[in-house]
């Protein structure tokens, strides 16, 4: 859709899931913050002050939330532990924490960190396949006894798509806080945070919002929390008009800006104002169609042409995210033997390949281009040349 405004490297680049590539925007805007820099030196905090704040109006159209909603800071992890500390608060008769097995096991260690802080425990919602989660399994751990749960829009592995709106609805009836961990949805798909009433969320924008490697993440915090005080403060999430009054004591900034904590790298606030500007250019519905259309395509010839490929990701469109991910038990090798072709996709431990056609940048050619080396690898075997590699090296 805007495969021109990228930079596209040499072959075909199906990783966008993990990293998304530059785009000729963000170069651009970190280059002129890079020159701010150098020109202005201190005094450049003119204009770089307030720069997070400058960016939730764009943000909160792609995860459906009012501008004071969210706010670009920090990392996934560190976010979580920042809304945690706030909104996980056990009780006697309402202390567990509930989140999957199939989740990104940074999440876990955040969550397993304040349990073990407040002593209580961790509940995991398990898989009956090991790829997938059924909505039986996941409304049966919507108990009495939880205070909070934690959920993916989109499974890394897999690449399921779970029905926020449905558990936030769930969540709100049982007085239970719901979190979403949104890295692989956001810049992808549609989303309604604010309507669903979604407690609070946390994401990355160095996957399908192109920012860069380590860009500023973002959080959401719902509007019917702003009167909560940040537990875990710091002088960036201060009310910004006094903060350099210097006072001792805190006075938050209203809304998600309170949950900053440190001042933000610049650098990695400007990779994400550049690929804002590309997200400007079209509709998110837009992407999303696209996305579906190349899915659906990737899905249909690897059924079609590799039927050695076990496709883990559901078919059904509402219940997929951006990626498409296979089973074989020599997954790691075949990344590898893609990789030696120019075909960037992504491997996952112990048997996922994945692959991300990304609506922004890449074509249905490139789709039929891997499906076809992919066949020539798999009837030749010639990806078994990188066993020595992964038995003794990595
Ligand atoms: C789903 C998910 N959650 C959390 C993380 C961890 O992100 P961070 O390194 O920004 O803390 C990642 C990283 O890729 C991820 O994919």
């Amino acid at each position: 859709m805007l495969r021109e405004d990228f930079i596209y490297p040499e072959g075909i680049y199906l990783d966008g899931n993990s990293l998304g590539l530059a785009s000729r925007s963000s170069i651009k805007t970190i280059e002129n913050r890079l020159k701010e820099w150098q020109t202005l030196a201190v005094n450049g905090w003119t204009s770089w002050f307030g720069l997070s704040e400058s960016l939730s109006a764009d943000l909160a159209k792609l995860v459906g939330a009012m501008p004071e909603e969210v706010i670009a800071t920090g990392g996934i992890t560190a976010n979580l532990h920042a809304l945690l500390a706030t909104f996980y608060k056990p009780t006697d008769t309402k202390k567990y924490i509930v989140a999957t097995t199939l989740d990104f096991p940074s999440d876990l260690y955040a969550l397993q960190s304040w349990t073990q802080h407040y002593g209580t425990e961790l509940r995991l919602i398990s898989s009956r396949d090991g790829y997938t989660l059924t909505d039986e399994d996941i409304e049966e751990a919507f108990q009495d006894d939880v205070a909070l749960i934690l959920l993916p829009t989109v499974l890394y592995g897999s690449g399921q798509l779970l029905d926020i709106k449905r558990y936030a609805k769930l969540a709100q009836e049982k007085s239970i806080i719901l979190g979403v961990d949104a890295a692989h949805s956001v810049g992808a798909l549609t989303h309604a945070f604010h309507d669903w009433n979604v407690d609070f969320a946390v994401w990355c924008s160095y996957k399908y919002l192109n920012a860069g490697p380590g860009a500023c993440g973002g959080i959401f915090v719902h509007e019917k929390h702003f009167h909560r005080i940040p537990a875990l403060k710091g002088w960036w999430g201060h009310q910004k008009h006094t903060v350099f009054k210097m006072r001792p004591y805190f006075t938050h900034e209203p809304g998600a800006a309170a949950f900053q904590i440190s001042t933000p790298s610049i650098l990695a606030l400007a990779g994400l104002e550049g690929s804002l500007e590309e997200f400007k250019k079209v509709n998110i519905i837009d992407i999303r169609k696209r996305s579906l259309e190349l899915t659906t395509y990737l899905m249909e010839l690897i059924a079609q042409h590799l039927p050695e490929l076990e496709i883990i990701t559901p078919r059904n469109e509402e219940r997929r995210g951006g990626h498409v991910s296979v089973r074989h038990v020599h997954a790691r090798l075949l990344s590898l033997a893609l990789r030696e072709r120019n075909i960037v996709p992504d491997y996952r431990s112990p048997d996922i390949l994945r692959m991300a056609p990304v609506a922004l940048y890449n074509t249905i050619l490139e789709l039929d281009e891997t499906v076809h080396v992919l066949r020539e690898l798999l009837d030749t075997k010639a990806y078994m040349k990188f066993q020595y590699q992964v038995t003794h090296i990595v």
